[in-house]
């Protein structure tokens, strides 16, 4: 959608927010689609492998779920879309023009569209395409090739912060949309908020008046797990954090970790978003209705979806976790490796869709726990043990009441 027609209809909503102030605003938030063009992997069956060695990604049916994605958004009728990074498999040029063509149709149904990058998706050196057997060296895209696909669903950079924005959703709602993905000289996996973030961001969140401000960042803004905590947790964020509470922030968006799951502390809540791409297929809904901040996690309706997709899905993501687990008990009593499998690729499904309840006595009455318990020095045990121990509440929903 051209920027001159969204500024329209934006001026528009303001001016009907104006005089239906009741009305509630609602975005819908998606993290880690991690697309790849269909024409980079059609019929290779190195692809498939890949992906089955992999996290548990559903990228081969790419285009079913963005082809949800817009139903998904017809019936919600948001009044925008966030998307907050990783937005193709692994930084592929033809990934980012194809995945702007479903955003395209999305804005097309009146949601505007507003992304910010992840680590997958500036400046990877190992972008590749795949055929058969082999894979071939496909284009990366630089930050200003990254601006030029997503011109419609990113206002132009400020500078000195990536490239962050801030945009207003409508006179009610205001979203600090920042980078801090790194990039400079190849992708790296962490993100780092730096100096130049922290100047821009108070600017961005300054001279609001009565505007709800929420901040969107891919990594984490507050530490959620003890487990691999340096990859998922922005470096920096003690600085972005301060900001975000002397202005009144009250939810960051984030997304990195894969995992639903949300942190508090204080006033301040990092709500991390399920990755779209993989089982259960999440997205959010933001609901700001006369002060009340709202985050519901969701999972896309299988009506949008072909018959199948979500049991299919979940079968894959639960296969994965089974073998990666049957090879890391190699050795181990056959019976009680098939327990052991079974068990942690349950539990990796309850953890990554948000719904893992470490007091729910299930978990330990099962026979397989005590199996787990008793390999909690070696690698994969030490892992399982340490996540199943972390303290749990709900990761699907918070609440903030009118201040
Ligand atoms: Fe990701």
């Amino acid at each position: 959608m051209p920027r001159i027609l969204k500024s329209l209809i934006a001026t528009a909503c303001v001016a009907l927010v104006l005089s239906a102030s009741a009305l509630a605003t609602r975005i819908m938030v998606v993290s880690n689609i991690h697309y790849m063009d269909r024409a980079l992997y059609q019929g290779s069956e190195l692809f498939i492998r890949a992906l089955r060695a992999g996290d548990g990604k559903y990228a081969q049916f790419g285009d079913e779920l963005m082809a949800a994605l817009c139903d998904q958004v017809r019936a919600l009728r948001p009044d925008a879309l966030i998307v907050t990074g990783d937005l193709t498999f692994n930084g592929e040029r033809d990934s980012h023009a194809a995945l702007a063509g479903w955003f395209a149709r999305i804005e097309a149904q009146g949601t505007p569209v507003w992304v910010i990058p992840g680590n997958h998706d500036i400046n990877v050196t190992s972008a590749r395409g795949f055929a058969g057997d082999g894979w071939y060296a496909v284009p990366p895209v630089a930050p200003e090739e990254f601006c030029a696909i997503y011109a419609d669903h990113m206002l132009p950079p400020e500078g000195g912060a990536g490239l962050s924005y801030a945009v207003d959703v409508n006179s009610s709602l205001r979203v600090a949309m920042t980078d801090v993905a790194y990039y400079e000289g190849g992708a790296q996996t962490f993100g780092l908020f730096t100096a130049g973030h922290a100047a821009w961001l108070e600017e961005a969140l300054s001279g609001a008046g009565g505007t709800e401000l929420i901040t969107a960042t891919h990594h984490s803004l507050l530490p959620h797990t003890r487990f691999s905590q340096e990859s998922f947790l922005m470096f920096g964020h003690e600085a972005m954090e301060a900001l975000a509470l002397k202005h009144g922030v009250r939810l960051n968006l984030s997304g990195h970790m894969h995992a639903q799951h949300i942190a508090r502390q204080g006033a301040l809540a990092d709500a991390a978003l399920g990755a779209f791409c993989s089982w259960p297929h999440r997205y959010a809904l933001v609901t700001l209705d006369r002060g009340a901040l709202t985050y519901q996690a969701k999972s896309l309706d299988p009506v949008f979806l072909p018959e199948g997709f979500l049991e299919d899905s979940r079968a894959w993501f639960e296969g994965i976790a089974r073998e990666k687990t049957e090879a890391a008990l190699e050795g181990v009593d056959e019976d009680d490796q098939a327990l052991m499998a079974g068990f942690a690729a349950r539990f990796n499904l309850a953890y990554f869709a948000g719904t893992y309840d470490r007091d729910d006595p299930a978990w330990r009455d099962d026979p397989a726990y005590r199996l787990w318990r008793a390999r909690a020095d070696e690698p994969f045990g030490q892992y399982l043990n340490l996540v199943m121990d972390e303290p749990t509440g709900d990761n699907l929903c918070c609440a903030f009441n009118p201040d």
